[in-house]
């Protein structure tokens, strides 16, 4: 197990890119398969999640390159509609293909993904979703069988929830529908917004992403396609981790390549910790205050509300904040499982249900730490470099999971 080593405090000042958005490349490498043809996907970040999805790539017969931060995908060949366990279980993500290998081949044969542990993690929303598309899908101990009965049938779907991963494998299975599908309560994240437009640009006919209703006009152009190319958006998520760092260690950073929209959920909450920040264009300044403070109540929400996977990074931020913040989990039910690492720097948390009230404390002091997912591995890390001496963080491959190295502030030492 790699370890992250911080000699805090660390003040995170000047400027930085934001990186691309993990989960639009992720989503975007499996829809690859559809094109038949070559995909040059520009601003890929260089996390562990990419390499992994380019692994399936290459073992479904896919001719794959990644070069600086632009990947190129050639999915002329295909020679598998599998996808081996030691592969679906490096990430949650990797169910896309399911709904990817559909559209491309018509069947798939997989098991349930792993990923970070927040609790259970169902795919019955995808199972129920991709049923009512004309799917047949054979469940046998754990092994996922599926293809189109006849062929894929127009639906009019309502999720009953607006799951991100069901929004996708929907759109991804159905855009090869001779009818009309329809997903109504679909996610609205940006990074279906980006999905949708990738695919719109290898020929599908996508309408009204980002808004709770998707229309999709199945079209079996695919076959004429020969190259696409696109830019994968930032990651909105990056950005917050990066201002919060810099909250928690007294830093002015101005971040680049980053749409300021994509964080408006966030900057309500900066700004009542007492940052200042200015946007211009696709540039943020953030100001850190003398002393951060409380903030009153954090409820993670679907987007546009804010977001599960910022809750950790922002609790770690505001440990140091005087006075009490209250956090609200709604999206998954076992996502405090940084709070224990945290308390050991000295922070001050109690749990009670979804809820953890934080009373900050402003001198936090290193301490031996281990991560459990991803973003619990990033709220370490900002709580290492806010804290006095030096903090050793196991389980360093969660972090590296969404963070690309080379765009994070040169504090971190991995070995
Ligand atoms: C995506 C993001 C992840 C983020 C999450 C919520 C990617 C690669 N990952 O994950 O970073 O934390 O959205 O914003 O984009 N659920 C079910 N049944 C299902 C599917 C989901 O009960 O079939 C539940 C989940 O257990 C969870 C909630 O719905 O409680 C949200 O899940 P979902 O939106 O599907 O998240 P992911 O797509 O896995």
């Amino acid at each position: 197990m790699r370890k992250i080593i911080i000699n805090g405090p660390c003040e995170i000042s000047g400027e930085l890119e934001v990186q691309g958005a993990k989960n639009s490349i992720l989503p975007i490498l499996a829809a690859t398969i559809i094109s038949r043809g070559e995909c040059v996907i520009k601003n890929c970040p260089n996390i562990l999640d990419v390499h992994t999805s380019l692994e399936i790539l290459n073992y479904l017969g896919c001719k794959t390159k990644f070069e600086d931060s632009t990947i190129v995908v050639d999915s002329s060949q295909i020679s598998k509609n599998e996808i081996p366990e030691n592969l679906m279980c490096k990430m949650r993500s990797s169910i896309i293909f399911l709904g990817a290998l559909i559209a491309r081949t018509g069947r798939a044969k997989l098991t349930f993904p792993g990923g970070c542990e927040l609790g259970p993690r169902p795919i019955d929303l995808h199972i129920s979703a991709l049923k009512q598309l004309g799917i047949l899908i054979n469940n046998i101990h754990g092994n996922l069988e599926c293809k189109i009965e006849n062929k894929i049938i127009g639906a009019d779907i309502v999720l009953p929830f607006p799951s991100v991963g069901a929004t996708e494998n929907i759109i991804l299975a159905s855009i090869i529908c001779e009818e009309k599908t329809i997903i109504e309560n679909a996610a609205r994240e940006p990074e279906i917004i980006d999905l949708a437009n990738f695919l719109n640009k290898i020929g599908a006919k996508i309408y009204g992403a980002g808004s709770s209703k998707i229309i999709i006009e199945g079209t079996n152009k695919f076959n004429k396609i020969n190259k696409t190319e696109h830019a994968i958006i930032p990651d909105r998520i990056v950005a917050i981790t990066l201002m919060a760092a810099a909250a928690s260690t007294g830093g002015n950073l101005i971040l680049k390549n980053i749409n300021p929209d994509l964080i408006s959920s966030a900057v309500p909450i900066f700004e009542e910790s007492g940052c200042l920040i200015k946007t211009h264009e696709n540039n943020i300044k953030i100001i850190s205050p003398e002393t951060l403070y409380s903030v009153k109540e954090i409820r993670t929400m679907p987007y546009p509300g804010f977001p599960t996977d910022a809750q950790a990074i922002i609790m770690a931020m505001l440990s140091k904040a005087i006075g009490t913040s209250v956090f609200v989990e709604t999206i998954f039910e076992s996502r405090f499982r940084h709070i224990e690492e945290l308390i050991k720097l000295g922070a001050k948390i109690k749990i009670n249900g979804n809820v953890a009230i934080v009373d900050g404390n402003k001198y936090l002091s290193g301490a031996k730490l281990q991560a459990h997912d991803l973003r619990g591995a990033a709220a370490l890390v900002i709580a290492g470099l806010a804290s006095y001496g030096k903090t050793i963080i196991t389980g360093a491959d969660y972090f590296l999971r969404g963070y690309d190295l080379a765009k994070f502030p040169n504090f971190l030492t991995i070995n």
